[in-house]
């Protein structure tokens, strides 16, 4: 082999190299951000030691999706009750009748669905409408004042919570 036809092979080596690595990369932070099937991610929604106590507050988060190689951040609301005992209740703000975003009123004390009327106690309880069943509320936990919820959808339109 000549010293040309040598280093030729050494090039043409490492650049298929770089190319696989390159290529490569994608699936291994797939592989990385892999979580357990069923496993939810938590995020965090923010520091809540300064809500109201017993008055729902409806609070924004970013969440960060992984679908195949593409990571992208959605942004995602819920309703939040901080009880004065130190617990929250997080409530999931898509309306378990066919999917639409209710409101709090203030003024009845009660969570309204503009759509067809469905209406709410602030513990979630139906008290009139055609909603099948209560609010859906999300799995949350708070570390150092902050709320983390795990983000998740359930079927619409059944009496039954069953998640998507
Ligand atoms: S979607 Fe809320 S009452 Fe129908």
């Amino acid at each position: 082999m000549t010293r040309r036809g040598f280093f030729r092979k050494v090039v043409i080596g490492a650049l298929s190299g770089a190319v696989g690595i390159i290529v490569s990369i994608p699936v291994i932070r797939l592989v990385i951000n892999a979580r357990p099937p069923g496993r939810l991610a938590w995020s965090r929604v923010g520091d809540i030691t300064s809500l109201p106590h017993e008055s729902p507050v409806a609070m924004n988060f970013e969440m960060r999706s992984a679908q195949a190689y593409m990571h992208q951040l959605i942004l995602r609301d819920v309703w939040v009750i901080r009880h004065a005992g130190g617990n929250v209740t997080v409530f999931s703000p898509i309306c378990p009748h066919l999917g639409c975003h209710y409101k709090w009123d203030p003024a009845t004390g009660h969570f309204e669905c503009p759509c067809h009327g469905s209406v709410f106690t602030v513990n979630g309880k139906v008290i009139g409408g055609p909603a099948p069943r209560p609010l859906d509320t999300l799995p949350h936990k708070i570390e150092n004042g902050a709320l983390y919820v795990q983000w998740e959808r359930f079927r619409v339109g059944i009496p039954q919570k069953v998640r998507i």
